[in-house]
């Protein structure tokens, strides 16, 4: 199982882009073995952390989670013989809870409204079980700097191989700004100029400190969107890899997840309409030619019961278009 991971392949679209001149191509990294892009970085963490002894036989792996890192700590747990405790907010889709419960984690729920310094907010749950836990290891997604690593020797040199050296833009939105941060550091490493679009949902506060430097506590909303935009600054996050940030709605990321499933076969969930709807944005702005290339981070089955339901779309206030 651990062998499949990475080396996802990477598609062109053809009938959603309309602009002649420039390519969109996206990476399915729903073709991971738990369904997500996370399974780069648990994986090269937790090997990392048995090479350095961190993590011993025996050992517990804490997490906090919007669903995928936690269904990727959970499969590796379940193959390597560690226990795995998972906190997740409760918006998180009832699919990506259980899924975690069938590779035999421990899911704890925590609620969505918590405030980043309240003790009930997932990340600090997490912190605290850690604590309480012997032999836990974390692997502290959003400030671990192997998680932006794990990309920059994975995802990234696969885009430049991949697009043999042509990719010109590189879109992806963010958590703990480990793939944007990865990919990107790579990607100019090999020319400088490939241009990096972060896209954030409303709702998050990483749109208005990129261009303000102000992290505006006002900023925080409600939005449904699983997996990106954030409360607090990730130190995974590296903003100078960053060339510009466009906002997202709801309404945006799940129209465009349910046309890419419609259009081109592709059965990815929010965020990556939210980043195929960013990397069309760009696209638009751009005389071409370019090669645009984003990832389609998880899988649409994982969402099933959210907005590729319609009464639930209705129920939320979205159109089906
Ligand atoms: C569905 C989904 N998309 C995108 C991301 C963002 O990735 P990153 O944390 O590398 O910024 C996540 C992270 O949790 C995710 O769950």
């Amino acid at each position: 199982m651990l062998n499949t991971v990475g080396n996802t392949p990477l598609v062109k679209l053809i009938k959603i882009n309309q602009f002649p001149n420039i390519d969109i191509f996206v990476k399915l990294e729903f073709l991971n073995p738990s369904g997500s892009i996370k399974d780069r970085i648990v994986q090269y963490i937790i090997d990392d952390a048995e090479k350095s002894g961190e993590l011993k036989p025996g050992g517990v792996i804490v997490e906090n989670t919007s669903g995928n890192t936690g269904a990727a700590v959970a499969m590796n747990a379940a193959i390597r013989g560690y226990k795995a405790i998972l906190t997740m907010p409760d918006k998180v889709s009832k699919e990506k809870q259980d899924a975690l419960k069938a590779y035999g984690a421990k899911v704890v729920v925590t609620p969505t409204s918590a405030a980043p310094d309240s003790p009930e907010h997932y990340v600090n749950t997490a912190r605290r079980i850690a604590a309480e836990t012997p032999n836990s290891f974390m692997i502290n997604q959003y400030d671990n700097k192997k998680n932006p690593l794990a990309h920059y020797l994975s995802t990234g040199p696969e885009i430049w191989e991949q697009t043999k050296g042509a990719v010109t833009h590189f879109v992806a939105s963010g958590s703990t700004g480990g793939t944007v941060t990865g990919i990107s550091k790579y990607l100019k490493e090999q020319n400088p100029e490939v241009f990096t679009l972060l896209a954030d949902p409303v709702g998050s506060i990483y749109y208005k400190y990129f261009k303000t430097g102000e992290i505006d506590n006002d900023e925080i909303g409600t939005y449904q969107v699983e997996g990106v935009g954030e409360d607090h600054i990730a130190k995974a996050m590296d903003f100078s890899q960053v060339d510009d940030m466009i906002q997202f709605t709801d309404q945006d990321a799940f129209s465009m997840a349910r046309l890419l499933a419609r259009e081109e076969g592709v059965f990815g969930g929010g965020t990556g309409g939210a980043n195929v709807w960013a990397a069309l944005k760009l696209a638009a702005t751009l005389k071409g030619p370019a090669t645009i290339v984003t990832v389609i981070p998880d899988n649409g089955v994982k969402y099933m019961s959210k907005f590729y339901n319609d009464d639930w779309m209705i129920a939320n206030g979205h159109s089906i278009d």
